[in-house]
């Protein structure tokens, strides 16, 4: 199988991951470190049995269509695949992957990190400090809200979403959540959490957590109305997809006064953030970080690696993807 075996990995991986790949085809990787053009996707597959992507790698049928008839499996390096076409890959035989699970806490520490820093107004503080703005304690400095005994709304109670819930049971927090479907009745009481219609959820909770994955119906899930319909004074907190979120319609919610804050982790069109935005000292932004945590970065392309081999050992993959 090796020689004629090509593994197109469309960004750098770990070296662990590589040396997974390594006995099972030839690896060619990208040695550019931004995510390759459609085009350069397209020459880049030409021929190839297997493709490990990232999350900004657009996977539809003119991939495929370029890749040919070698093509086997498309390892997605993420949990969510909203940048990949399956329907139009698995009509082609082609198998598709993601990596779920092993960034299931690293990415609810980050959202929970998230909702700490906006309560608690870190980033305005830690601005304030290297602008050398003169300060001084009194009690009435740099206020935020506390979390105990407010209300959590948590949009997709899955894998991160209870992963979220866990780390805020410890902090005093209500749980109510909404999704497509209730959890299992055990998953519920454990957590405490109460399932809610998302107008419910929205009108109820102090903080609102999104965790549900990017599909057409959670497209732009909070728009203008929705984001009237939320408590005044909440804040909004996104790990999940960027455009679950109408950032131009959050920007003037925000600008309004409506809720109190958000942050951010993922925006509608990355790398760029609607600029308002980044003008509000309500509003805190991170770069897509919710699983940089170098232990997970490796399962996830370990994972990713494990996936390849074994679908093009014909042992059938680990995570498929179906839809
Ligand atoms: C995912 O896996 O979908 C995250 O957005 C990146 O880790």
């Amino acid at each position: 199988m090796h020689s004629s075996t090509r593994i197109v990995v469309t960004r750098e991986i770990p070296d662990a991951a590589l040396k997974v790949l390594r006995d099972t085809g030839e690896i060619w990787m990208s040695p550019v470190d931004r995510p390759l053009s459609p085009h350069e996707l397209r020459e880049a597959v030409a021929g190839a049995s297997a493709v490990v992507g990232m999350l900004h790698d657009r996977i539809d049928a003119s991939v495929a269509d370029a890749a040919g008839p070698s093509l086997k499996v498309v390892a997605n390096v993420a949990v969510g695949y909203d940048n990949v076409d399956v329907p139009a890959l698995v009509k082609r035989g082609v198998v598709v992957t993601n990596t779920p699970d092993v960034l299931t806490e690293a990415t609810a520490d980050l959202a929970f990190g998230l909702l700490l820093a906006v309560t608690r107004r870190l980033g305005e503080g830690d601005r304030l400090l290297r602008a050398g703005t003169p300060w001084s304690f009194h009690l009435g400095f740099l206020l935020g809200a506390g979390l105990q005994g407010k209300t959590l709304g948590i949009v997709g109670l899955g894998q991160i979403g209870q992963a979220v819930a866990r780390r805020a049971l410890a902090f005093g927090l209500r749980i109510v959540y909404t999704g497509r479907s209730r959890v299992a009745e055990d998953v519920e009481s454990s957590l405490g959490a109460r399932y809610l219609p998302t107008n419910e959820l929205l009108e109820s909770a102090d903080f609102v957590s999104l965790h549900c994955p990017l599909t057409p119906e959670t497209h732009h899930l909070i728009n203008a109305e929705t984001l009237r319909s939320m408590k005044p004074g909440a804040y909004l907190v996104n790990t999940t997809r960027g455009p679950v979120v109408d950032e131009a319609a959050l920007a003037e919610a925000l600008a309004a006064g409506r809720i109190a804050g958000a942050a951010l982790d993922v925006f509608e069109k990355e790398p760029e953030v609607e600029p308002a935005l980044l003008t509000m000292e309500n509003v805190v932004v991170t770069p897509h970080l919710g699983s940089a945590t170098v232990e997970t970065r490796t399962e996830m392309a370990l994972l990713a690696a494990r996936n390849v081999v074994s679908v093009l050992a014909g042992n059938g993959p680990l995570n498929e993807v179906r839809r």
